[in-house]
């Protein structure tokens, strides 16, 4: 089996050649051999226009020297001046659409490797949804044209790049998407300084600053975890704040690494809204578990607390997520300087610096919501299932590894229905590796490691996205007991809509799914990028 890195390099060296072609030929693109979409439609009258560009940034993330990292830069065009917002640091600006607008990105690479964009929760046709078959290379541009059909809340966008998505977001293409609509405006809630918005990622630093990353099997199989958890671009984040209410929106945009959120002092937390918007009502948790790509919206008081105190935002401790080759604590931990999955670690610091006295309160009713249930479904008796599996050493669904256009039957989705999907551990593909034939050069090793490998795989959870509408959650059950699984079953937040589902081990997940509006290829995948990087992801043809 050649190593990753050798794939990658072969990639590299491919498109470097087939980039060299294009250029030497005058009148020959590399777009005419594919779908891409370089040409606007002159009769899409856009609302907001932008232009966002991939390319090589130097910013400073650490003291000292600055970090080399891949940048989405943006450009306004067209559009009201708070479309998109810039931050510093090396995330891409922060898209602030509305319900209703009509929305043209030119997405253009100047990076040497190719790329296409994501739109991560937003409701968009085929071609505008960056499935990987668009990646377009250095120098080419793809053209977004998509109207805003979401409800009000918080999305991203990242690369979506065939077998890149791992490097390429890791280096730093993603970035906020706000959407807002009539009936979030009503409710009157914080806005401005006080609708913040978080991005929560992990990195491993080299000496000289630069982002590290590896390709060893325990991060193949765990997920890529760093050592520096780094706020919108910052390690060490502490945010002033007024003692009043605010708006927080947090985003996961990690690889791999799971944060189970809680406050410093213990108090719960409240959560008025999820991937896919506002919830109906407030909810109050102990803590919320935030898997990679999924949003929280929390409503935080700091009122009565007095300048200078500050609140911590921990992910607090977890177990029933086997660290690689260590049990279960202490390999990767060993490995990442005290970060093992499930380690407890501060994320950011709030501190009053402003004593006000008027604050918002938190509305006990927040916005109505289409309630899905067995009754909207149209596959009844034909559940869609989405078995998690592992076969030599690579994470499967359905018992297959991606394929660029490729679907079984049980992957057709009838247009304009809603769908039972099924999302579970397919033990019996496990049972079926029996000695472990399917796992090839493993073949050699000792019984001890067999069976630390089995458990390992068995309890490695997978964040389900699925792309398209945002879908409901049925219901949530353990079919197998696992060990930790108390430790993190009151963070879910199962009401509202979503667009990723944390599978935990041994646990099995119904959810319903609008399939409206748009045919053709539709992914879904382990938002575990390192698992989607190496197949975990398969195609629903929508017809
Ligand atoms: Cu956030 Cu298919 O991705
Ligand atoms: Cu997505
Ligand atoms: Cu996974």
């Amino acid at each position: 089996m050649p190593h990753l890195e050798d794939v990658k390099r072969r990639q590299f060296l491919q498109y470097a050649v087939l980039g060299t072609m294009a250029a030497a030929l005058p009148g020959f693109t590399l777009a005419e051999d594919r779908p891409i979409n370089d040409t606007p439609d002159p009769a899409f009258k856009p609302d907001v226009e932008v232009e966002l560009t991939a390319q090589i940034a130097e910013v400073s993330i650490l003291p000292g020297a600055n970090t080399r990292v891949f940048q989405y830069q943006g450009k306004l065009l067209k559009g009201p001046s708070h479309s998109i917002k810039t931050l510093p640091g090396y995330l891409g600006p922060i898209l602030n659409l509305e319900h209703g607008q009509k929305v043209r990105i030119f997405f253009y690479n100047k990076l040497s490797e190719p790329s296409i964009v994501h739109w991560h929760g937003l409701h968009v046709p085929q071609k505008m949804d960056g499935h990987p078959m668009y990646e377009i290379y250095k120098g080419e541009r793809y053209v977004y044209e998509f109207e805003v059909e979401n409800r009000a809340g918080t999305n991203w966008y990242h690369s979506h790049t065939h077998e890149m998505t791992a490097t390429q977001v890791y280096q730093g293409l993603a970035g906020l998407i706000t959407v807002t609509d009539a009936e979030e405006k009503k409710l009157g809630l914080p806005s401005g300084e006080y609708d913040l918005s978080l991005v929560i990622q992990d990195r491993r630093f080299t000496a000289g600053n630069q982002f590290q990353y590896g390709h060893g099997m325990h991060q193949r199989m765990m997920g890529f975890h760093g050592d520096t958890i780094l706020v919108n671009g910052q390690a060490n984040s502490t945010i002033p704040v007024k003692s009043r209410a605010y708006r927080l929106r947090l985003l996961n945009g990690s690889n791999a690494r799971i944060y189970k959120l809680g406050w410093d002092g213990g108090a719960p937390l409240t959560a008025i809204g999820t991937h896919g918007g506002l919830l109906e009502k407030p909810e109050t948790l102990p803590y919320i578990m935030l898997a990679p790509a999924e949003r929280v919206e929390l409503w935080v008081d700091f009122s009565g607390r007095k300048p200078g105190t500050e609140l911590t935002l921990q992910s607090l401790e977890y177990q029933g997520v086997m660290s690689p080759m260590g049990g279960r604590r202490g390999g990767m931990g060993m490995m990442t300087g005290g970060l093992a999955p499930g380690a407890l670690f501060p994320i950011v610091k709030f501190q009053i610096t402003e004593q006000v006295s008027d604050s918002p309160s938190l509305p006990n009713q927040l916005v109505s919501m289409r309630r899905l249930t067995e009754k909207d479904i149209s596959n009844v008796g034909k559940t869609v299932p989405i078995a998690i599996g592992m076969r030599r050493m690579s994470f499967q669904l359905n018992g297959r590894t991606f394929g660029m256009q490729k679907h079984m039957d049980v992957e057709k989705i009838p247009v304009n229905t809603i769908q039972k999907i099924r999302i579970f551990h397919d033990n019996q593909m496990m049972g079926g590796m029996g000695g472990m034939g399917g796992m090839g050069g493993m073949g050699g090793m000792g019984g001890g490691m067999r069976g630390g490998m089995m458990g390992m795989m068995g309890n490695i959870p997978h964040p389900i996205h699925l792309h398209g509408q945002q879908f409901q959650i049925l219901s949530r059950k353990q079919t197998r007991q696992s060990d930790g699984y108390d430790t993190v079953k009151n963070g879910f937040i199962n009401s509202g809509w979503k667009d990723t589902v944390l599978v935990m081990p041994g646990e099995e997940i119904e959810i319903l799914k609008p399939f409206e509006d748009f045919t053709g290829l539709f992914l879904y995948h382990c938002h575990n990028l390192e698992h989607e990087d190496m197949g975990m992801m398969r195609n629903f043809y929508v017809e």
